[in-house]
């Protein structure tokens, strides 16, 4: 039996973390936040792949590496969970359980971020846990593929 993958994406200005608006996003960087996936998917028994990039194309084209290569997949989306219906619809031709995180509670924040396109084609939404919200999405996806097998 080969081990699961689980693609972690992130999306625009994520990259940083720790200098950005700490006081909505926390002081953790990047790499500490990859750190604590790679640690997390270790102990559940699951690969992770990591990354970042603040180009709406280059996120979707990662979303269609996905397709047949992961079991699953994390995406914060970032801003462009507000906007992009490009990014939703590959998402849409996935058949892999998917979980949108945020770090911060969009719901709490201004009007234009309580709407995200990604929600649409996300099977769970965690948002406002900060760092936490991806060690329980990684949770949540290992629980599923075990289940799917
Ligand atoms: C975010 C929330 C978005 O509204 C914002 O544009 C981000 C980060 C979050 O993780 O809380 O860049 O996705």
């Amino acid at each position: 039996m080969t081990t699961p993958l689980i693609m972690v994406l992130n999306g625009p200005n994520l990259n940083l973390l720790g200098q950005r608006e700490p006081e909505i996003y926390g002081t953790g960087t990047l790499d500490e936040l990859e750190t604590l996936c790679a640690e997390t998917a270790e102990g559940l028994g699951v690969g992770v792949e990591f990354r970042q990039s603040n180009l709406e194309g280059e996120l979707i084209s990662w979303v269609h590496e996905a397709r047949g290569r992961a079991g699953g997949l994390i995406i914060n989306p970032a801003a462009y969970s507000h906007t992009s219906i490009a990014l939703m619809d590959a998402l849409l031709t996935l058949d892999i359980p998917i979980i949108e995180v945020h770090l911060s509670n969009i719901h709490r924040r201004e009007a234009f971020r309580q709407h995200s396109y990604i929600s649409n084609a996300a099977d769970g939404v965690i948002c406002g846990l900060g760092f936490a919200g991806y060690r329980l999405a990684l949770i949540a996806l290992s629980d599923i593929l075990e289940e799917d097998q």
